[in-house]
């Protein structure tokens, strides 16, 4: 069987905000999840409520749901406010099954809990989250938008076994935390190559060149684990990993990437 690929597929690919690309019609949306399951990317992120709506509909169009490894965030369906991106919520009991029924699924393979720093509440989440996983509700635990400090906090029996945190060549800072989360066994998961689908644009260079070696400079990191790409349209799943196949950048590549990082 094939290796599973460092890519992954973010949660944003299924809504209309945060990109410059309009919202993938569902037929694109499940021909996006097929290709990357065709394709060994199996890692599939879904952060706000509606992303996981989307990727249970899908999912279960495909009939595909046991190839996919899907991983969840806190943020939820607040009344009133069902069509907006809101904020993280902790977590609270009630959560998991709300979860699992728009996932349309039994189990999450990798449930986020978004970091932050009121110490005591994230100590009840993490007992919480290790419950779900005793009870085959959830496969494994990680730490999502983590710090040093967050890792350092941790008390001697927990359940995270990943940090996400976003990580590109103009946000390099999560570098550390990375080597820390695994010389303690934990996998990294790097979000964001592009910073935003905006940032290329930005760049003012070839957009397709941009965002290749913006995708080299984190996936060739021996570091991290996966990195996690939205991608509204299947070309860019087929581009995405050509890049990623391609490896570390060549010398000129760097010193077209360092040109940039200057401006
Ligand atoms: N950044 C965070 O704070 C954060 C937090 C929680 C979770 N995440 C997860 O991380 C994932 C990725 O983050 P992100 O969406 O913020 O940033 P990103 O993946 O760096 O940027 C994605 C954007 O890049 C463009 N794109 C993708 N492939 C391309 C290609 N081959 N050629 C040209 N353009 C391409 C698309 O832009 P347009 O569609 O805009 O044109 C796409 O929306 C999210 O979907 C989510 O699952 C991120």
């Amino acid at each position: 069987m094939s290796k599973e690929s460092k890519l992954g597929l973010g949660g944003h690919s299924f809504i209309e905000e945060l990109g410059n690309d309009p919202h993938a019609s569902f037929e694109e949306q499940c021909a996006i999840v097929a290709d990357c399951l065709d394709n060994c990317i199996a890692l599939i992120d879904t952060t706000y409520y509606q992303e996981r709506v989307a990727l249970g509909h899908v999912l279960k169009r495909l009939g595909r749901r046991d190839e996919a490894k899907i991983m969840a965030w806190n943020f939820f369906k607040q009344p009133g406010r069902e069509h907006e991106l809101v904020d993280y919520t902790p977590y609270e009991p009630q959560h998991i099954d709300l979860m699992l029924e728009e996932l349309q699924t039994d189990a999450i393979d990798l449930l986020v809990i978004h970091a932050h720093d009121d110490t005591a509440k994230l100590l009840k989440e993490l007992v919480l989250t290790q419950d779900w996983v005793q009870a085959g509700k959830v496969k494994r635990v990680a730490l999502g938008m983590a710090r040093l400090g967050h890792l350092r906090q941790l008390p001697a029996a927990h359940p995270v076994s990943a940090v996400l945190a976003p990580y590109n060549a103009f946000h390099p800072d999560a570098k550390e935390l990375f080597e820390t989360a695994r010389s303690l066994g934990m996998d990294a998961i790097a979000l964001s190559p592009f910073v935003r689908g905006w940032k290329l644009d930005e760049i003012g260079a070839d957009k397709d060149a941009a965002a290749a070696i913006l995708l080299r400079w984190v996936a060739a990191e021996p570091l991290v684990d996966h990195v996690v790409v939205s991608m509204r349209k299947a070309e860019w799943v087929h581009a995405n990993l050509r890049a990623v196949g391609e490896g570390p950048l060549t010398e000129a590549e760097d010193a077209q990437l360092r040109e940039w990082l200057a401006r």
